[in-house]
């Protein structure tokens, strides 16, 4: 369900991060707008959505930043992690690189956010399952040994999106 934009009980600052063209902004745009878009866009600078969720009958606002993967190779400044309490680290399972780099991904990200963040991985284009390059099974052992959620998902087909969303802002509050 949606809400007025104003009447939430708690809001929770999220990130996405991961590389260029894993889905992060289609994965955002299915979750808020139920939208998405076959065509290759980058995102430029930052952009943020929302959408609120009902949990145990509060209302929580889910603020969702959302910036371009490339800016890690000129770091992303210290302000689009600040206040976060919740980060959605996204790779493409059909791309290994996307996947290697998750580790530095986490390692940036936690350089600049306090050790209580929630943060899930999320392997995206689960729909290209025939190009799978990364097994479930060790994304899912990574994320064990990290202590972090994970679930692979698909924008394309809205595939464990809301679910994704949802996990993470419920862990939050
Ligand atoms: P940057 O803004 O450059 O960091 O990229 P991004 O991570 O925001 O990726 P974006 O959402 O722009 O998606 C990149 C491309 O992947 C687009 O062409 C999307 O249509 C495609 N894409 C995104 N999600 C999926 C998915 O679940 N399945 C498939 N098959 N394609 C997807
Ligand atoms: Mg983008």
């Amino acid at each position: 369900s949606t809400f007025a934009d104003d009447d939430y009980d708690y809001m929770y600052k999220v990130v996405l991060i991961g590389d260029s063209g894993v889905g992060k902004s289609n994965l955002l745009s299915r979750f808020s707008k139920n939208e998405f878009s076959l065509e290759s866009k980058s995102t430029i600078g930052v952009e943020f959505a929302t959408r609120s969720i009902n949990v145990d009958d509060m209302i929580i606002k889910g603020q969702m930043w959302d910036t371009n993967g490339q800016e890690r190779y000129r770091a992303i400044p210290s302000s689009y992690y600040r206040g976060a309490v919740g980060a959605i680290i996204v790779y493409d399972i059909t791309r290994n690189v996307t996947y290697e780099n998750v580790e530095r991904w986490l390692k940036e990200f936690r350089a600049y956010t306090d050790p209580g963040i929630v943060v899930m991985l999320v392997g995206n284009k689960a729909d290209l399952g025939y190009l799978r390059a990364i097994t479930t099974n060790d994304a899912k052992a990574f994320a064990e040994r990290e202590n972090i959620l994970f679930m692979e998902a698909s924008a394309q087909d809205a595939l464990n999106v809301t679910h994704a969303f949802t996990e993470l802002l419920t862990q939050i509050h």
